[in-house]
């Protein structure tokens, strides 16, 4: 007898998951037993690139999670309602869930999982970071022997898209978001992804698993790329950096289990290697003991790839659902978090800063911001002067590790000089 599953929503991952589930000849037996038995749609008549029998569509999506019949739900329409509201459902009837959706699992992850663990279903999620990169599973097994200490990801396609872009081509941020709105490489609201909202859901997940805990996705403090600008791109080049938006999840000392998780724009030395993560490509770097470090890289996004990530977690269900469904959650499956991390307040985290003044071009102006940046306990790694903009000189300042407090502070002062005219830029650096 087959697995049932409904899917909920036909978009490019459910398309790409119904196909990759229809031409299963070539990959694991298991995907043999799949049966795609409902799928919820928005309407009935849209053309589509898959052939599915009229009897298995359907526009009443909770008829199919409450179908006693389906085995596994998944969910791929996105969004906050109805997901939420769905995924509830089909765990409050005993179904597991498949989903990839980062931004309900982010925000309501608490309230799912305990739901889950309360009816002894699954929630899988492998596809809602990284797209087709194994990151969830690897995580959830086979790296957590390990005591990881940092997770550093480069985990939106669309950005890391238009930063690589602004890097190769010289363009600004609005120019290459509009051609890649055009090419599709972009949403029509880019929102989420340029501001790093996207980002942020996903190193909430990564940061959950990686560190045994709830994160509260509020704590994350996130900034987007739209105030990077090709002159700090220019800058950051001439120093030995590259421009990315990181997500990073880190305990803030090897003792503590306090975290710190953000995500920004950051200067990645270009030795490091995120440096040569590019174009629509994602990359995620785990650090931990004793394993040091792993990286995992790939496709973020994408039919193909999501559906290959979707498909795992519904072969993994497969596996257990043929067996004996009695059987007690398997913790290295499930989600056993109770208690939430606990996230450090930025200004008492430490960092490394990159910032642009423009002054105006006279006697004792470095001597000035050396002066105040010193006073204010911040060490600075190197001061340069090398452009002018209208009339006014370009002094870029790279610190030390900081503590963000005393750098805002120091800045603070600096603002109020005379011969400061404007900090355009203030980025951070790995
Ligand atoms: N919008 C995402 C990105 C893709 O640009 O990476 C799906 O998570």
């Amino acid at each position: 007898m087959g697995i049932k599953l409904g899917i909920l929503g036909l978009g490019t991952v459910g398309t790409g998951t119904v196909q990759l589930l229809q031409d299963n000849i070539g990959r694991h037996s298991l995907l043999q037993l799949v049966e795609i038995y409902r799928v919820g749609v928005k309407s009935l008549d849209k053309p589509r690139d898959v052939t599915l029998p009229q009897s298995v569509l359907t526009t009443d999506l909770e008829s199919i999670v409450n179908d006693p019949e389906v085995d596994i739900v998944v969910e791929l329409i996105g969004g906050l309602e109805p997901a939420r509201e769905l995924i509830l459902k089909a765990i409050q009837n005993g179904k597991h869930v498949v989903t990839a959706n980062k931004a309900v699992i982010s925000r309501f992850g608490t309230e799912i999982f305990t739901s889950a663990n309360r009816q002894g279903v699954y929630v899988m999620l492998e596809a809602a970071v990284g797209g087709g990169i194994p990151v969830i599973q690897p995580l959830k097994q086979s790296l957590s022997v390990n005591r990881i200490h940092t997770v550093t990801g480069i985990i939106n396609g669309t950005t890391n898209y238009i930063l690589t872009r602004m890097q190769t081509e010289g363009s600004s941020f609005d120019a290459v978001l509009a051609d890649a709105q055009k090419l599709g490489y972009a949403e029509a609201d880019p929102t989420a992804d340029v501001d790093g909202w996207d980002a942020a859901d996903k190193i909430s997940i990564l940061a959950s698993l990686a560190f045994g805990g709830r994160i509260n996705r509020e704590e994350v403090s996130c900034e987007g790329i739209r105030q990077v600008s090709k002159t700090d791109i220019t800058y950051a080049n001439n120093l030995g950096f590259v421009i990315k938006l990181l997500a990073i999840a880190k305990k803030v000392s090897p003792t503590s289990s306090t975290l710190s998780v953000r995500v920004h724009p950051t200067l990645v030395p270009k030795t490091h290697p995120l440096a040569s993560i590019n174009g629509v490509y994602n990359a995620i770097l785990v650090e931990g003991e004793p394993l040091g470090q792993v990286m995992f890289f790939g496709p973020g996004a994408g039919a193909g790839a999501t559906a290959s990530a979707v498909s795992s977690d519904i072969l993994n269900l497969v596996a257990r659902v043929g067996s004996s469904e009695a059987a007690p959650l398997d913790p290295l499956l499930g989600c056993s978090h109770q208690d939430y991390c606990q996230i450090a307040p930025q200004n008492e985290l430490t960092a490394r800063f990159y910032t642009r003044f423009l002054t105006l071009d006279q006697p004792g102006v470095i001597g000035k911001l050396g002066t105040s940046f010193g006073q204010h306990g911040v060490s600075l790694e190197s001061i340069v002067q090398t452009g002018f903009q209208d009339k006014l000189a370009e002094i870029v300042v790279v610190t030390h590790d900081v503590l963000e407090g005393d750098f805002k502070q120091a800045l603070e002062e600096i603002r109020s000089f005379e011969a400061i005219h404007s900090i355009p830029s203030l980025l951070r650096v790995l």
